[in-house]
């Protein structure tokens, strides 16, 4: 029998009533829904709206189904569209009367909003924990590897030499990035809509305060109509996971070409690794690969409840039940990827030797000649000329800068001295680099320090 029985002649046939239920998705909300309950049933007797007695039974008659639920015990009848309407029968039927006195003033339009937005700061903070811990192995290997040369790329073509620990850190701060997006969805989250009853609020004098205060909530939403209609926090959420799956993404795609036999940078423990059922001698980066591919799920997932919430009239509509699966999914998958992405970090081995065979590639000296000539007073767009040259000289012999005769860089500008060939090691190149944020060893050093610094802040707040 349907909640609303008492207005219905017929009930909802059996395609419909499994059609329009939630409670496949949202019976992973059963704690933050008894925890709901849990506090509205205590605010009730407190304002003497329900007897202490009643609230009492239905605290104890609660918890029996938690368990229940926790030890896998309670059938969940698929009659039930939802997890609200699932425990409140039970405990209906467990408790009697006071069970049928728990839906004073409130409807399941602030019931759900609350559970929702419970759950949504569970998944922010488990997120947040994943964050920490990938950002951790990602210092951890900045560290281990201080000081192998590579080269950067713009275009993907060879650009100057960079350290490795470099690159891994640019790839902290994108996470760092990822953790305050994430953080802000949780403060998104945390305001309690319970109390707001269907829309419009109730004639009870509820206490939404206390049930706010008991449910671990930093505030109220001032506005009943908007308590129940807003879903922001979950795009908050959908978002935080959709960037940083892009992020992981971008790290997985340079994964899967530095494991590549061209470049060789890196070679994945076969734990992070797959063979080929006909290639006897295939080794694949298949899960930097499947992190790559479900990005773009996770993006689905944000764009699918901006289209939902798009034009939807305040204040509940039915709508509103689609807001949670993708979520959930967004969350559950970056979180694995998180998992998945620091093991593989951890036991990837970098192959020095190849990464700095390569950085003495494509002429990676150029800017810096440029800026020699640029330091003794010539303008740096006629250096720019004058290197350019030098470099279409080298790819004409067939060799790099290092090999030009200190007579060839003469012959290009009178400004060249026997010093010049210090200019042209791949170290000082990279040591030269000393602004901040610059890859030079000492500001490496110095960025290193700065990322463990925001690290512990992070973990000592949410990690
Ligand atoms: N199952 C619903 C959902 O997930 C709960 C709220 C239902 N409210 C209503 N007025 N039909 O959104």
């Amino acid at each position: 029998m349907a909640l609303w029985s008492g207005r219905f002649e017929q009930g909802v046939d059996a395609f419909t009533q499994r059609f329009g239920a939630s409670l496949p998705v949202d019976k992973a909300m059963y704690k933050q829904d008894i925890a709901g309950s849990r506090a509205h049933a205590n605010m009730l007797a407190a304002q003497g709206v329900i007897a202490e007695d009643d609230a009492a039974a239905i605290s104890a008659g609660l918890e029996k189904i938690e368990h229940a639920i926790d030890a896998g015990a309670f059938t969940f009848d698929i009659n039930d569209e939802d997890i609200h309407m699932a425990v409140e029968k039970v405990l209906t039927a467990d408790i009697g009367t006071a069970g049928a006195r728990l839906h004073t003033g409130r409807s399941r339009n602030d019931q759900v909003a609350t559970d929702a937005r419970l759950f949504a700061k569970g998944l922010c903070l488990e997120l947040m924990a994943h964050n920490v811990s990938l950002r951790r192995a990602l210092v951890a290997k900045a560290e281990d590897e201080f000081g192998c040369i590579m080269p950067g790329y713009t275009h993907l073509q060879h650009a100057q030499p960079v350290l490795f620990s470099h690159h891994m850190l640019a790839y902290f701060w994108m996470l760092t990035r990822d953790f305050g997006r994430l953080e802000s969805a949780l403060q998104a989250a945390d305001v309690s809509p319970l109390g707001s009853a269907a829309l419009a609020g109730t004639t009870y004098p509820l206490d939404r305060e206390m049930t706010a205060a008991e449910l671990g909530f930093a505030g109220v939403i001032p506005n009943s109509l908007d308590a129940v209609s807003d879903r922001d926090f979950l795009l908050d959420l959908d978002y935080a996971c959709a960037v940083s799956m892009m992020h992981l993404s971008r790290l997985c795609e340079e994964i899967i070409l530095w494991s590549s036999s061209e470049f060789g940078f890196i070679t994945l423990s076969d734990q992070y690794s797959t063979g080929s059922s006909i290639m006897p001698q295939k080794k694949n980066p298949d899960f930097a690969e499947l992190i790559r591919g479900k990005s773009g799920r996770v993006v689905g997932d944000l764009v699918a409840l901006l289209v939902t919430m798009k034009s939807l009239p305040l204040a509940y509509n039915k709508d509103l039940q689609e807001d949670k699966e993708g979520v959930i999914d967004a969350a559950h998958t970056l979180a694995d990827c998180l998992v998945c992405m620091e093991g593989m970090i951890e036991t990837m081995r970098v192959n020095e030797d190849a990464m700095r065979e390569q950085a003495k590639k494509g002429f990676l000296a150029a800017t810096d000649v440029a800026d020699y000539l640029a330091k003794k007073g010539m303008p740096f767009r006629e250096a720019h000329e004058v290197v350019g040259n030098l470099v279409l000289t080298c790819e004409k012999r067939g060799c790099d800068l290092d090999d030009l005769t200190l007579a060839d860089f003469k012959a290009a500008s009178g400004l060249f001295e026997e010093d010049i060939t210090s200019a042209l090691d791949l170290e000082s190149i990279v040591a030269a680099r000393t602004t901040i944020g610059g890859t030079g060893h000492e500001a490496v050093h110095v960025q290193l320090a700065q990322a463990k610094e925001t690290l512990e802040a992070d973990a000592q707040r949410h990690g």
